[in-house]
């Protein structure tokens, strides 16, 4: 594919974020190109989120992305907290009518990115050392190696949807960048293996040997997470190990249900929350865990990059369309104000969940009144059903 020389919106990375964006901005009659570090087939080898709320399905409606998810997307209208021995389920769609759905975020990727081949929109793959250019000016450039040579991408914008490890967010100075940052003393041990969940919904489940999560990617592929230590190795798990250890944290009838397969992917996680304001720096934006990270406990990773890129999408549109800057101005203001809220939330499951090394007894009784209020309260449940399903955009 030759690339242009120039473009409206230079997009950095093609995960959720950047291929979301170039959708919705491609069907807006606004240019973009894609520039991506690593090849599609390294992008779709990552096992990731698999909770996907209505909004975020909104969004790949709107860019006709959503027809297999429609088709495979498992519907979810509650999931279910083990505690003490017990499961209790919470109804989202009695609570606040609403749901989510279960799709991984590898085929959200590969819809997006089938999406934008069709259209014969530009991503190229195995960009090297992108480095941004004169972003407080009004003539932005992004240069990066390809087969070894240098390129060079003119534009209006630069959106930096590159990751936590990406180049866009370290391009902003410090002093002008504020940084919000907390990290979990474990992480989350994951695997996936093509056998039956052990129940039609998600179990979060509170165990004093740590947390435990059975999630799934249909009727016949489950993921299945423990809390780990921080500084433990894949390879100190064979998959016996993982199940012994799984079934020790689950209740008696999801032990029984619990079928063992080989894994098909095994990995650990840190977890942090982290969030880097504000998400504009002169034409730069950054948009999903370029600019925050959340624990995976509340299942708002994803979901916070496709919020994001509604409001830099209506922002973009609104300045080509109707030359207003209102929405560019106001966008890390808008973003971060969700951005939060879900922060608040991931924290807060995180928080209710796991078993934390050192943890006193009065600790350990806050926590587990915490998850009794919130079974037994109407007012709670209500609260959380209303994050868990996603907040307004
Ligand atoms: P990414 O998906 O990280 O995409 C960024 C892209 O930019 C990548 O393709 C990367 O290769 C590319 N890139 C990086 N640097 C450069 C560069 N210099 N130049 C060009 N391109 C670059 N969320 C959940 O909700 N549930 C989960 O279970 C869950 N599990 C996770 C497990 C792991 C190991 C990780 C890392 C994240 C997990 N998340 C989970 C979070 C969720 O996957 C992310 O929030 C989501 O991927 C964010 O999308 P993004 O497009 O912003 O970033
Ligand atoms: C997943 O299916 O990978 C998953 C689901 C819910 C979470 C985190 C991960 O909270």
């Amino acid at each position: 594919m030759t690339l242009p020389k120039r473009t409206q919106v230079a997009i950095i990375g093609a995960g959720p974020a950047g291929l979301l964006l170039g959708q919705l901005l491609h069907k807006a009659g606004i240019d973009a190109v894609i520039l991506e570090l690593r090849s599609a087939d390294y992008v779709l080898g990552r096992i990731r989120a698999g909770v996907i709320e209505t909004g975020t399905v909104g969004l790949l409606e709107e860019v006709g992305c959503a027809a297999r998810l429609r088709r495979e997307g498992l519907v979810h209208e509650g999931v279910e907290i083990s505690f003490g021995g017990a499961r209790h389920r919470i109804n989202f769609h009695q609570l606040v009518g609403r749901s989510v759905v279960v799709y991984g975020q590898t085929e959200i990727t590969r819809d997006l990115m089938e999406a934008r081949a069709a259209c014969g929109a530009p991503t190229l793959y195995e960009a090297e050392d992108v480095i941004l250019h004169d972003v407080t000016t009004a003539r932005p450039y992004v240069t990066f190696k390809k087969d070894g040579a240098v390129q060079r991408l003119d534009c209006d914008f630069i959106a930096g949807c590159d990751g936590s490890h990406g180049v866009s967010r370290r391009s902003i100075p410090t002093d002008v960048q504020q940084v919000f940052e907390r990290a979990y003393p474990f992480g989350w041990l994951g695997i996936l293996v093509d056998k039956p969940p052990v129940s039609e919904e998600l179990i979060y489940a509170n165990h004093e040997r740590g947390f435990a999560l059975c999630s799934m990617r249909s009727h016949t592929r489950s993921r299945l997470y423990i809390q780990c230590d921080l500084d433990d190795k894949v390879e100190n798990w064979s998959d016996a190990r993982f199940y012994d250890e799984l079934a020790k944290r689950l209740d008696a009838t999801a032990v029984a249900r619990l079928e063992q397969g080989a894994s098909i992917e095994k990995s650990i996680a840190p977890l942090r929350s982290f969030v880097a304001e504000p998400m504009r720096y002169g034409q730069l934006f950054l948009a999903g865990d370029a600019a925050h990270i959340v624990p995976p406990t509340g299942a708002k990773g994803l979901n916070l990059a496709a919020s994001d890129v509604f409001y830099l999408s209506r922002a973009l549109m609104e300045f080509y369309i109707e030359k207003s800057r209102a929405g560019i101005d106001a966008y890390s203001a808008t973003a971060l104000a969700r951005v939060w809220k879900a922060v608040r939330f991931s924290w807060w499951m995180t928080s209710m969940l796991h078993r934390f090394p050192n943890s006193s007894g009065f600790e350990q009784r806050i926590q587990h009144t915490e998850l009794d209020y919130l079974i037994t309260s109407e007012h709670a449940l209500r609260a959380m059903a209303e994050n868990y399903a996603g907040l307004p955009y």
